[in-house]
C-alpha cells in the first residue's frame, strides 16, 4: 500500500513509525512531515490545511490510504474532499468531526445517546466550567472555583466569538481512551494517562501535554471495553442516525469522578502524546486496521497489546505554551535513540543539515519496560542525553504509578 500521513507533530512521527513496520507498506508519503518522519519516508511540501494541495498530492502518489492526524483538517473538511474523490482515508467527514468541532454538538449527541457527561448549566456560577464552543487548540476551557476566575473565563471565552458552554466542574483523575472506527464498530486501543499542565505537580498552565503512559492503573481491556459499551458505541450509533458515520479514532477524555467516569470531551483523532505511548504497545498491524476502517469494515480485525509499559516525556521550548522557540540547535538525539529509546520529532527542523528547534514541544522520548516506573527510568535517563538551549521537561511524568 502507498500511504499518505498527514501532520507535522510528535503524534504523526509515531504513526509513521508503527506505519513503516507494516507487512503491506509499499511508500510512506507525508504532508508535510518533520525531520523525524523524513527518515521513514518522502515528505511533501503541503500543509494539513491545503485540502486542495492533499487532493492534488493523493492523485498524482496514487495513494492507497490517506491517514489524516490533526483535527484542524478533519473539521474543514479535508477527509470529505479526498473521499469524494474515491481516496480511501481514515478520519471521519465534517459532519462527523464536529464531535471534536463543537462542544454544544457533542453535549448534544451525548444527550441523545445516553453518555455520562458533566451537566450543562444555565447560568454562570462558580464553581463552574466555561467551555469556547468551537476548535481553540486546548485554549478554550476555563475551570472556574470562584467569581474571579469566572470574571476572567467569561471574558476569555467570549473572545474566541463562538457561543459557550456551561458545565458542573467534575473532580477526578482523567484517562484517554481511543477506539478505531469504522462507521459502525468501535475497536479498542489501550487506555492512556496524559498530563496536560505545563509543570511539575499539575500546575502552571494547560497546554497540548508534556507527557503520557500506559497501561493506567484499573484500566485493562475488561475496563476499556466497558467504557466502550457504555460512551463509543452509543455515540457511533447517534452518529450514523444523524446521517454523519464516523470513521477514525475516536478519542474520550474522561474524568474518572466517584460517581463513575465522565466524559469531558471528544476528539476525532489520535491523541498527542497519548500515541507516543500508544503504539509502541500495539504489536498488530495497525495499517490494517486503518485500511479495513476506512473501507467500513472492522468487523474481522483484532488488534494485539503487549503487556508492555511505556512512558513519553515531552522536551519543551523554554516558554512553551505562550511561545515558541525557532532556530536553536538540538543535540544527543543519536546517543538517546542508543540508550533505546524512541525519539520523536514535534517541532523540529532542519537548517542546512543541523537539527534546530521549530515549535513548542519539541520532541517527545519514549521508553518501554516491564513496568511503568521500569519505562519511567529509562525516559528520564534518555532525556539526560538531549540539549537544546532553553529546554525543559516535567520531572513528574507518570511517577507515583507503580503498574
Ligand atoms: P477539554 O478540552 O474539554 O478536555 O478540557 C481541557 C481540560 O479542562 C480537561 O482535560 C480537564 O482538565 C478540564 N475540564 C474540562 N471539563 C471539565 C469539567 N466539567 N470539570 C472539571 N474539569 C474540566
Ligand atoms: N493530549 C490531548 C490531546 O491530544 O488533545
Amino acid at each position: 500500500m502507498k500511504v499518505l500521513l498527514v501532520g507535522s507533530g510528535g503524534r504523526e512521527h509515531a504513526l509513521a513509525w508503527k506505519l513503516t513496520q507494516a507487512p503491506n507498506l509499499e511508500e510512506l508519503h507525508a504532508a508535510p512531515g518533520n525531520p523525524g518522519i523524513a527518515a521513514l519516508g518522502r515528505c511533501h511540501p503541503v500543509r494539513a490545511e491545503d485540502g486542495e494541495g492533499l487532493l492534488t498530492l493523493a492523485r498524482s502518489l496514487e495513494a492507497d490510504l490517506v491517514v489524516v492526524g490533526p483535527e484542524a483538517p478533519l473539521v474543514a473538511g479535508v477527509a470529505d474532499e479526498l473521499r469524494h474523490v474515491g481516496v480511501p482515508v481514515f478520519g471521519p467527514s465534517s459532519g462527523a468531526a464536529r464531535i471534536e468541532g463543537s462542544k454544544t454538538f457533542a453535549k448534544d449527541v451525548m444527550d441523545a445517546a445516553g453518555v455520562p457527561t458533566a451537566e450543562s448549566l444555565s447560568i454562570a456560577r462558580p464553581p463552574c466550567v466555561i467551555k469556547a464552543d468551537g476548535l481553540a487548540a486546548g485554549k478554550g476551557v476555563f475551570v472556574c472555583h470562584d467569581q474571579a476566575q469566572l470574571d476572567v473565563a467569561l471574558h476569555a471565552a467570549s473572545s474566541f466569538g463562538d457561543s459557550i458552554v456551561i458545565e458542573e466542574l467534575l473532580e477526578g483523575e482523567e484517562i484517554s481512551v481511543f477506539a478505531l472506527c469504522d462507521g459502525a464498530r468501535a475497536l479498542a486501543l489501550p487506555a492512556v494517562q496524559d498530563f496536560k499542565r505545563a509543570e511539575d505537580g499539575d500546575t502552571g498552565p494547560n497546554t497540548g501535554g508534556m507527557g503520557s503512559y500506559s497501561p493506567v492503573a484499573g484500566f485493562g481491556p475488561a475496563e476499556v471495553e466497558e467504557i466502550l459499551e457504555t460512551v463509543h458505541r452509543p455515540v457511533l450509533e447517534e452518529l450514523a442516525a444523524r446521517g454523519v458515520p464516523f470513521v477514525g479514532v475516536l478519542f474520550a477524555g474522561l474524568m474518572l469522578t466517584d460517581d463513575g467516569p465522565r466524559v469531558l470531551e471528544f476528539n476525532c483523532r489520535f491523541g498527542d502524546p497519548e500515541t507516543q505511548s500508544l503504539l509502541p504497545r500495539v504489536d498488530g498491524d495497525l495499517l490494517g486496521a486503518l485500511a479495513r476502517a476506512a473501507a467500513g469494515d472492522l468487523s474481522s480485525v483484532d488488534l494485539d497489546v503487549s503487556d508492555a509499559a511505556t512512558v513519553t516525556v515531552v522536551l519543551a521550548a523554554v516558554d512553551y505554551p505562550t511561545a515558541n522557540d525557532v532556530g536553536s540547535p538540538i543535540d544527543g538525539l543519536e546517543d538517546a535513540a542508543e540508550a533505546g529509546a524512541l525519539v520523536f520529532h514535534a517541532g523540529t527542523a532542519l537548517k542546512g543539515d543541523r537539527l534546530v528547534t521549530n515549535g513548542g514541544r519539541i520532541l517527545g522520548v519514549t521508553s518501554t519496560g516491564a513496568t511503568v516506573a521500569e519505562a519511567r527510568e529509562r525516559a528520564y535517563a534518555a532525556c539526560k542525553y538531549i540539549s537544546f538551549p532553553g529546554m525543559r521537561y516535567r520531572s513528574d511524568i507518570a511517577a507515583m504509578v507503580h503498574v
